[in-house]
């Protein structure tokens, strides 16, 4: 299958990614790792869950973590341009078979639930409590220094039959790897902010969370919690890198909280906010495209991931797979 084309013109207008809540089985456990190491700030916390954001950020969350019986994951969220792009949103969602809901969540206005068609839960809302600037506070910036949240990946069984959906939702895809055989998509990375993703796919069992990501200001931050993680009993919780991507060419770090959840330490992607900017096209075996550097990812980095609350995983329908570390 082709990768789908530019919808320059879409049916409803999202912004950007936003959010995710996350289910933890500890949540001090949790806050120890995403507060005092990661260095997220703690907009809202009680005994059920804690609301956190990252220091460039205006709106109240990015991420919450919600004590739960079972690690999940249990909704990706957007935020759309203004308030008529949820009903339009809406009209999108049940034309195409798609329940939707409107749901009742702290801190936000009128937010729309639904699933995408291979069941990965999502909300889109436009008003989201908004909060003073912190990114000169520079007291208050700790750990790996997290500015914002920049992408979601997530594993699907059919990353063409994902692409081709979220494309007439607007995103635009700006690289992908495909399977020389079959001609198929075997990862697509898309955009609606101007980087190089808000949401990627990964080919495998799912639909599940791959990981989540933060941008960070330097690769030196990376290294400093790198270091902090190796002497403060987290080694065990570094997954993959520190490197530098082929596709992206962002310097990424992969770790683990502590319910296994995966979370990328992420900067210096490009932009690429040109209506007419051409995706880049890799090939599954070129190791490149995984690390520039040549090294491939771990095992766990191609079947692990986090499922989604309540949602049924299936094996992909296309069985290529690209070289893995031993
Ligand atoms: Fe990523």
């Amino acid at each position: 299958m082709p990768p789908p084309p530019h919808v320059l013109h879409p049916p409803f207008n999202i912004v950007r990614l936003s959010h995710v809540e996350l289910r933890v089985t500890n949540l001090a456990k949790s806050r120890a790792f995403y507060v005092d190491t990661l260095g997220l700030q703690v907009t809202e916390e009680d005994d059920e869950a804690i609301y956190l954001r990252a220091m460039e950020e205006r709106g109240h969350h990015c991420l919450i973590l919600r004590k739960a019986k079972a690690p999940a994951a249990s909704v990706l969220g957007f935020k759309v341009y203004e308030e008529a792009d949820l009903d339009r949103a809406k009209s999108f969602f049940e034309a195409k078979g798609l329940t939707t809901s409107w749901v009742e969540r702290p801190f936000q206005g009128r937010t729309l639930s639904t699933r995408d068609p291979q069941g990965i839960p999502l909300e889109f809302y436009h008003r989201m409590e908004r909060l003073a600037p912190i990114h000169q506070q520079y007291q208050l910036y700790k750990g790996v220094k997290p500015l914002r949240i920049d992408h979601f990946n997530c594993f699907t069984p059919d990353v063409d039959a994902s692409a081709d959906f979220y494309a007439q939702m607007g995103f635009r895809l700006t690289e992908y790897t495909e399977d020389e055989e079959t001609g198929r998509l075997w990862a697509a990375w898309m955009h609606r902010k101007g980087g190089v993703h808000d949401m990627a796919f990964t080919n495998g069992r799912g639909p599940r969370l791959h990981h989540l990501a933060f941008w960070v200001p330097t690769p030196l931050n990376i290294i400093d919690l790198l270091d902090l993680m190796a002497t403060t009993g987290y080694v065990a919780h570094i997954e993959r890198g520190p490197g530098r991507h082929g596709i992206s060419n962002a310097f990424f770090l992969y770790i683990r909280d502590p319910d296994g959840h995966r979370i990328e330490i992420y900067c210096s992607d490009y932009q690429t906010v040109d209506p007419d900017h051409e995706p880049i096209r890799w090939d599954l075996k070129d190791p490149q495209r995984q690390t520039l550097w040549g090294a491939p990812a771990p095992k766990s980095w191609f079947e692990e991931g986090s499922s989604f609350d309540g949602v049924e995983i299936r094996e992909p329908s296309l069985n290529a797979q690209p070289i893995v570390a031993p």
